[in-house]
């Protein structure tokens, strides 16, 4: 079994590099930072270690994606992408851009994340019975009114992180959905609605003393992210899910939860899919490019 996932050098991401490794799987480890990623993986076991291939890769960077894209692509067939990378900055006080004018959330937990799979799908097409995780957050059930920002999606005007990085978890969720809805029986989708996870102590050490003695006490009461790491394995290799829509979105249990109510929205859900492909270059899909039908709703 081989296995893709991002942002592999911190967090949940290292921890389910370290359970797939130890389970025997064969793992691409892609990390923003060649250097950050080395460090993590020399933190394995060796026999671990030996199973696990670093790949740099910035989901901010078109560039890098296309390049690791590339380097996934001609390893093989990838049975199971988790789509776990994602910035939440909390320290950042106005929007920034990346080089194609994107602000950096949604290029980052977005645009880039849809655009890798994309552009990996021939690899994930080859394998037998491939999975994609995509990777959601709980705080989404505080704001149930969060629509996509269509009309300003490189405004910064509206910007701060907490409303950035929700918009963009939402998107992914909604993109979910519609691949889910997309591919049928072709691929497992799922999206994982991720709890308050326990954060490595060098991210937490990275924010301005405030907001260390502001997280510190959620951090003490949050999840270890070794068990998202199982949770993530469980996604990606345990029993089949099937799911066919809206059943894509489930908790770190495994249950299936309700939807973002934008999520819950076809045309809402179409409209992102448009947007993102040409915010992205239109990247092909191994199932759309053997004429997979696109398939009709089934969440409304
Ligand atoms: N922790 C929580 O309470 C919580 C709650 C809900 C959802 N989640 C989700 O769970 C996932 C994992 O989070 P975590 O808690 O493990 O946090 P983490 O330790 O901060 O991991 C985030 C990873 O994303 C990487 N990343 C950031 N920007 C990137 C970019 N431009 N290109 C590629 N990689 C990039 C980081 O790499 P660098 O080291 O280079 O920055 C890091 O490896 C995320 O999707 C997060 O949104 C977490």
């Amino acid at each position: 079994m081989r296995v893709a996932i991002t942002g592999a050098n911190s967090g949940i991401g290292l921890r389910a590099v370290r359970r797939f490794a130890e389970s025997g799987a064969d793992v691409i480890a892609l990390s923003r930072s060649r250097e950050r990623g080395e460090l993590a993986i020399a933190t394995l076991q060796p026999e671990a270690r030996a199973r696990v291939r670093l790949v740099e890769l910035d989901l901010a960077s078109p560039v890098s994606i296309a390049g690791a894209a590339e380097t996934v692509v001609a390893d093989g067939p990838l049975d199971v992408l988790i789509n776990n990378a994602a910035v939440f900055d909390l320290s950042a006080r106005e929007a920034r851009f990346t080089e194609t004018g994107q602000e950096l959330f949604w290029a980052t937990n977005h645009l880039g994340p849809t655009e890798f799979t994309a552009r990996v799908s021939g690899a994930l097409a080859a394998a037998p019975s491939p999975r994609v995780v995509f990777v959601a957050s709980k705080g989404l059930v505080t704001m149930p009114g969060l629509a996509i920002r269509f009309d300003a999606l490189t405004d910064g005007s509206w910007f701060t992180p907490t409303k950035a990085y929700y918009h963009s978890k939402l998107a992914q969720v909604m993109t979910a959905v519609t691949l889910a809805e997309r591919v049928g029986d072709l691929v497992d989708v799922s999206c994982l609605r991720v709890p308050a996870v326990r954060l490595d102590a060098d991210r937490l050490a990275e924010q301005p003393p405030i907001l260390r003695a502001l997280y510190a006490p959620k951090n003490r009461l949050a999840m270890p992210a070794e068990a998202l790491a199982d949770v993530y394995v469980d996604l990606g290799a345990g029993a089949p899910r099937h799911p066919r829509g809206s059943d894509v979105y489930v908790d770190e249990k495994r249950r299936v939860v309700a939807l973002p109510r934008s999520a819950r929205d076809a045309a809402q859900r179409e409209r992102l899919w448009s947007v993102t492909a040409e915010a992205t270059g239109n990247p092909a899909w191994a199932w759309e490019a053997a004429g997979r039908p696109t398939g009709r709703s089934r969440v409304d």
